[in-house]
């Protein structure tokens, strides 16, 4: 014991870190902010937040007490706070996840997205200039999502060379921010990496995304709303392999580049919907078929792209990744989380927030 506590010091004096986490009380970032409290008691990881809809302290309540880490509540967005924020700690590197992350409602408020994703952006990015030039080792590091490439036809993969071409007002804010960011280090030399990464699913999910939502309305025997035919395709990858991803890119990543993450795991909505529909039946142990007949077509949302999939193989050669979690483990972890964790479904979906569907996509 004593030992141990004797390395940390010497670690803490020969490697301080104070790393700032933003978006750390959503989904992905919950699950950063967690790895990197407990893989790194020598840091101090601080998490921003606003704690907008999508955010929940519930989230991270196992290591809301750790002395390594401090919960600050703020919006990116108020250059002033962020300012103010950068003067009273010397930050050594920004994991930048705080986002509007919906496309269905980018759809209908644009500029929302517009405001978090890139003006918040932007104002860390300003605030790291002045971080960076004290500090040799700062670094940027910036989340984003494959879906800035735009959509794929039945065949390919997105490459970290694929050109941009954002379809959705979210992609669009998401791309404009990597934009920034790459900028940002052609123009002041701010050291950054960026990481494009498909669609996650696991813990602590908001239900308003494909598999949190579905697996509710499962359990409350809510209609499951697949647009279009269902036929688009998604590459789903489990969050806490993401999170091993991020730690390994801020640590690893070559400056100035970008990394391709993915889960080599294909499915097209309307088959993900269905095997949920089996899996849930059986843990809920409700009669085959009962769940499927929940399944409600609905119209499309507009500008939809068809398929995302990703070529992971960059970052699988360069800093040795590769998803760690099976499709079936991962669904399954995922939905007993859910069987397990109701009351957090209860308190996430009593705020203010809406439905999209119900509003838009109508049978
Ligand atoms: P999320 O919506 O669950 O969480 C976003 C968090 O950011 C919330 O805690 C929210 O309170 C916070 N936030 C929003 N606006 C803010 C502001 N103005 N100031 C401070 N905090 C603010 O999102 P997520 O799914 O965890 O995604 C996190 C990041 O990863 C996003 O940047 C997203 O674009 C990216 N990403 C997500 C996925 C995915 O499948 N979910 C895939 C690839 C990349
Ligand atoms: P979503 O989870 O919103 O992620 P993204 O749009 O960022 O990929 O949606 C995943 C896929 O599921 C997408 O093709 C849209 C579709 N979808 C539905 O069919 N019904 C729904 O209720 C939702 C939320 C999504």
């Amino acid at each position: 014991m004593f030992l141990a506590i004797l390395q940390e010091v010497k670690m803490k004096k020969s490697t301080p870190k104070s790393i700032l986490i933003t978006g750390g009380a959503g989904f992905i970032g919950s699950h950063v902010v967690r790895r990197f409290v407990n893989s790194y008691p020598y840091y101090h990881t601080y998490n921003l937040d606003a704690l907008t809809y999508a955010g929940n302290l519930e989230n991270l309540k196992d290591v809301q007490e750790a002395r390594n880490y401090s919960f600050v509540k703020g919006d990116i967005v108020d250059t002033d706070f962020i300012n103010h924020l950068f003067s009273q700690t010397k930050f050594d590197g920004v994991i930048h996840l705080a986002a509007e992350s919906h496309v269905d409602r980018s759809i209908s408020n644009p500029l929302s997205f517009v405001r978090a994703n890139v003006l918040g952006t932007v104002n860390l990015l300003n605030a790291s200039l002045s971080a960076a030039k004290d500090n040799p080792s700062f670094k940027f590091y910036h989340i984003s999502t494959d879906e800035v490439y735009g959509t794929l036809g039945d065949t390919g993969l997105f490459t970290e060379m694929t050109p941009y071409s954002p379809n959705s007002p979210y992609s669009a804010s998401k791309a404009s921010s990597d934009h920034f960011v790459r900028a940002y280090g052609e123009t002041y030399d701010l050291p950054f990496v960026i990481s494009n990464c498909s669609n996650n699913y696991g813990p602590n999910h908001f239900p308003e995304k494909l598999i949190p939502l579905f697996i509710n309305n499962i359990i409350n025997n809510r209609p499951l709303p697949v647009y279009g035919d269902g036929n688009y395709t998604r590459d789903w990858l489990y969050v806490k392999d993401h999170a091993e991803a991020i730690d390994l890119i801020f640590h690893k990543g070559k400056n100035g580049e970008t990394y391709n993450i993915g889960g080599f795991n294909e499915w097209k909505n309307i088959d993900l919907t269905k095997l949920l529909c089996r899996l849930m039946d059986k843990k809920l142990n409700r009669m085959k078929g009962t769940s499927e007949k929940l399944i409600t077509f609905v119209k499309d949302r507009p500008g939809h792209d068809l398929r995302y999939a990703i070529d992971a193989s960059k970052i699988n050669r360069e800093l040795g990744w590769k998803p760690s979690v099976t499709f079936e483990e991962g669904l399954e972890r995922t939905i007993d989380w859910y069987l397990d964790n109701q009351e957090w479904l209860d308190h996430v979906t009593s705020g203010d927030y809406t439905l999209y569907y119900q509003k838009q996509y109508q049978p």
